[in-house]
């Protein structure tokens, strides 16, 4: 059985969708831990899925990843779909395709750019010139109404920038958009995923240690959030579908049906209710796995308590 607190946790949860219509991508980034595997997802499959969706559920937020979604064609008009039907859209986007005047409602649309620090780190990660390219993107975006966040890989060489890549920003954009930190994936998470576990190059973007990532999780907003809870309902490209974006183990595909999917998610809710060892975190849908930071987690709530 759920505690009350992870029920409704998963009640909002489930008004959430997360989408990767595809994995391929307009760069090369060193450190990218994705597989750029070809299959796409056909906007109509999507809005299908969506349709089913909402006759079960309350929906109102998307999130779309990828690969690169400003690379495809059609993606202004699956965003112009789903915010004239008062869904609220997240875009996870390198910020080098500008495709920004073809959204009809910036206000209803959070782009969440990814920037890995100051503009050398960044540009030694996605490629010269791609730093300032983003930074034009986020002016543009803000000065049109669209909502922005940022995420930002962390790693060895660029750990002890944290506040000089904000300042930056401040600079750059006239505010401080909220930055989610991502500790570069650590071996642990890249020898469990079965997909996703390009190791990548280190010399210029080393892994941070076990207590490095700690103290990232004490300190900053970071991804995977400290007290998890970011189980959602993620359909990947090739129709399989997720209890996360970055799950393992499929709960199903697109042929289910979303209730036979939802079922799934609690029900791998309900086996980590039953091994949880990290003492009052909002849950994982693979206790088994926990993105290789399960240690971690269960470290960190020992120096909390
Ligand atoms: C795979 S990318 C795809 C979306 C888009 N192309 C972009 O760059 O934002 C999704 C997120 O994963 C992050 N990411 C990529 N490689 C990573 C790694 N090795 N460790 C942690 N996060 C990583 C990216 O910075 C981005 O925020």
């Amino acid at each position: 059985m759920l505690s009350q607190r992870v029920e409704d946790h998963l009640k909002l949860v489930l008004q959430h969708l997360y989408i990767n219509p595809l994995e391929r991508c307009n760069l090369k980034c060193k450190i990218c831990y994705t597989r750029k595997t070809s299959p796409i997802l056909p906007m109509e499959t999507i809005v299908a899925f969506v349709d089913a969706y909402q006759k079960v559920q309350l929906l109102t937020t998307i999130t779309f990843c990828g690969g690169e979604v400003f690379a495809l064609e059609y993606f202004p008009s699956l965003v112009n779909t789903m915010t004239h039907r008062g869904i609220f859209v997240q875009v996870i986007t390198n910020g080098t395709i500008d495709q920004l005047d073809k959204i009809t409602h910036p206000n209803n649309v959070n782009l969440i750019v990814s920037l890995d620090g100051i503009e050398s780190h960044h540009d030694a990660n996605r490629g010269a010139g791609n730093f300032r390219k983003s930074i034009s993107f986020m002016q543009k975006a803000h000065r049109l109404g669209f909502h922005l966040d940022v995420f930002s890989i962390v790693h060895k060489n660029n750990l002890g920038s944290l506040d000089q890549f904000e300042s930056l920003l401040q600079k750059e954009l006239g505010f401080l958009p909220t930055v989610t930190y991502h500790p570069r994936k650590p071996p642990t998470y890249l020898n469990a995923h079965p997909i996703s576990n390009i190791f990548g190059e280190t010399r210029e973007f080393d892994f941070l240690t076990k207590q490095e990532i700690i103290e990232l999780m004490k300190t900053r907003n970071v991804f995977p959030p400290k007290d998890l809870g970011c189980y959602q309902i993620a359909v990947a490209s090739d129709g399989k579908v997720y209890g996360c974006c970055e799950g393992t183990l499929p709960l199903g595909t697109l042929h289910n049906t979303p209730n036979e999917l939802i079922e799934a998610l609690r029900a791998r809710l309900d086996v980590w209710s039953q091994t949880d060892m990290t003492i009052g975190c909002l849950g994982c849908s693979q206790h088994e796995f926990m993105c290789g930071i399960k240690e971690y987690l269960v470290e960190l709530a020992k120096i909390d308590s």
